[in-house]
């Protein structure tokens, strides 16, 4: 396992006209680690995925990605380098079928300017990829059924398979649990650990389901009224006082 983190936030800050939402946040990600940053609702966990992944420039501090500064640079310079990132609400195209929703991205990408649609339905290469990591998520046997069709767990997974389709170094999940019923939620939380184990994805993502990340994460970080108040391995966050002040109301029972 690497020492060197594959993404390194320092002091991280970002406000909506005057009021700071989070504020001076630093933290690590190791490659191999499965990172959790977890907040109760409102704690800013999407404005920090935003602010990093460069929907909004931070109002403040900076982000090394891989060893290189990539404070404010946005999804599209980030996706190449390796960072990718899913959000909490489903975003793919209803209209179009389970694979075509992996392919378009996939092929936008590598083959840019030139007879789109041939590349779509010609390009064996790619749609073996989309085909793979479909596989790779469970969903394949949905492949050619419109992503509209879907059970809301399988859309997510479409989601994932999108993500995963373009090589991710380090992969954000905002929420991926999120909506989700309780049988949903057992899937994606044994797909997630064994994206990272048989494929050693690296994630790092938000949940305020407590439940959930006792169940992934390796090392967590708490995030309440947009400051970071613990860090630490679970056993550490589940006895933590002030995490069980924050979450007063709701648990940190799993
Ligand atoms: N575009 C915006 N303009 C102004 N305030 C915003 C905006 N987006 C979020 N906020 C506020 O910033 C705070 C943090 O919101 P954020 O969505 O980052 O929290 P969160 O931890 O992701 O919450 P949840 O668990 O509900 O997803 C909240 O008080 C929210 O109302
Ligand atoms: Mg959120």
């Amino acid at each position: 396992m690497s020492e060197v983190p594959i993404l390194k936030i320092e002091n991280l800050g970002h406000s909506y006209g005057r009021y700071m939402v989070i504020d001076d946040i630093s933290l690590e990600v190791v490659s191999g680690d499965m990172t959790a940053l977890i907040g109760p609702n409102g704690a800013g966990k999407t404005t920090f995925y935003n602010t990093v992944t460069g929907r909004f420039p931070p109002t403040r501090g900076r982000v090394h990605f891989n060893g290189q500064e990539i404070t404010g640079l946005p999804a599209h310079k980030l996706v190449p380098m390796g960072l990718l990132r899913s959000f909490q609400i489903t975003n793919i195209f209803p209209n179009l079928t389970v694979i075509e929703n992996v392919l378009v991205p996939l092929v936008l990408h590598y083959r840019k300017g030139y007879s789109f649609l041939r590349a779509l339905t010609g390009e064996k290469k790619l749609y073996r990829k989309a085909e793979e990591v479909l596989d790779k998520v469970g969903i394949l046997k949905s492949a050619h059924r419109p992503a509209s069709e879907l059970a809301y767990g399988d859309k997510r997974l479409v989601e994932m398979a999108i993500v995963l389709a373009r090589n991710p170094k380090l992969v954000m999940l905002d929420e991926p649990t999120a909506g989700m019923n309780p049988e949903e939620t057992d899937r994606t939380i044994h797909l997630i650990k064994e994206l990272a184990d048989r494929f050693g994805t690296t994630f790092f993502l938000t949940e305020h389901d407590m439940k959930v990340v006792f169940a992934v994460a390796t090392k967590i970080y708490v995030l309440h009224q947009g400051g970071l108040i613990a860090q630490g391995d679970p056993e550490k966050i589940r006895s933590d006082p002030k995490v069980r002040e924050a979450y007063l109301g709701g648990s940190v029972n799993d």
